[in-house]
């Protein structure tokens, strides 16, 4: 598989996908999953679209994709990643903000990530070991270290589970008083491009989805940085978890600060 990937293919594969499931209409076509957790027709009809194409191209991968359910999987074996569309709500509300992302898999963390901006198709890209990439130039996390010049990228999800949203704010308020300010911008995947492109030190949620973090997690490692769990463990690509990345002093500033309690 490592010798036939080719991510000049799965760019044009995001083109193909944008151009043919993409629309107004399929994004007013909205189905709520559980409290304010929606899912439009253009997020189905995306991930048919690029699981099909990657079927035809990459015959033995299996898939996981957000919109289905993924328990048949081997997770010793290769597999794709996939979020459709991060940022459905963003979508929904014509909130220009909203991205596809896409990692292989192999040998159970990611050896390729993808994210491709659905409004500005900026594509950010990496390979395990060749660097990450943003339009073909390479990127880097940022070198700043001081909290008081660090930008905080901080998710909220699951924000429909209550118990979870009163901590999330908790952990909100205390990176907004410690850093520079907070960014929360409704696309995980998007945050964490950013993030390895050196635009924010560091990006934070708690219970992150696999199709969230998997291509963010290589693109941040491979443009310098650091990506874990908020207590310093691997990131598992089956799960969900607390997913803590970014440049690795304002990476350990934010851990000491919420592991303080
Ligand atoms: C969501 C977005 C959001 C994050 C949530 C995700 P979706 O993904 O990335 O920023 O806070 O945790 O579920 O539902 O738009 O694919
Ligand atoms: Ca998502
Ligand atoms: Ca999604």
């Amino acid at each position: 598989m490592k010798e036939s990937f080719d991510l000049g293919k799965i760019r044009e594969l995001f083109y193909e996908a944008k151009a043919s499931c993409l629309s107004r209409q399929n994004a007013a076509d909205i189905h709520e999953k559980g409290r304010c957790n929606f899912v439009t027709k253009a997020d189905t009809d995306m991930q048919q679209f690029i699981r099909k194409r990657l079927k035809m191209l990459w015959p033995s991968v299996q898939f996981m994709g957000e919109e289905q359910d993924n328990s048949g999987i081997d997770i010793h074996g290769d597999f794709w990643i996939l979020d459709p569309i991060d940022g459905t709500s963003n979508l929904i509300h014509d909130f220009h903000r909203s991205c596809v992302s896409l990692a292989l898999c192999i040998d159970g963390a990611p050896y390729a990530g993808a994210i491709f901006d659905l409004y500005t198709e900026e594509f950010f890209y990496a390979e395990r070991g060749k660097g990450a990439y943003a339009n073909g130039s390479p990127i880097h996390v940022s070198p700043i270290e001081e909290a008081e010049n660090s930008l905080i990228c901080v998710g909220t999800s699951p924000y429909y589970k209550e118990e979870l949203g009163t901590r999330n704010m908790d952990d909100m308020r205390k990176i907004f008083f410690t850093f520079e300010d907070i960014r929360r911008t409704g696309s995980a995947a998007l945050d964490i491009a950013y993030t390895a492109a050196g635009r924010a030190e560091a990006f934070f949620e708690r219970r992150l989805q696999p199709w969230d973090y998997a291509a963010g997690a290589l693109i941040t490692k491979e443009s310098g940085g650091t990506a874990e769990t908020l207590s310093g463990e691997p990131l598992s690509f089956t799960h969900a978890e607390d997913v803590l990345l970014g440049n690795g002093a304002v990476v350990k500033k934010i851990r000491e600060l919420l592991l303080k309690g």
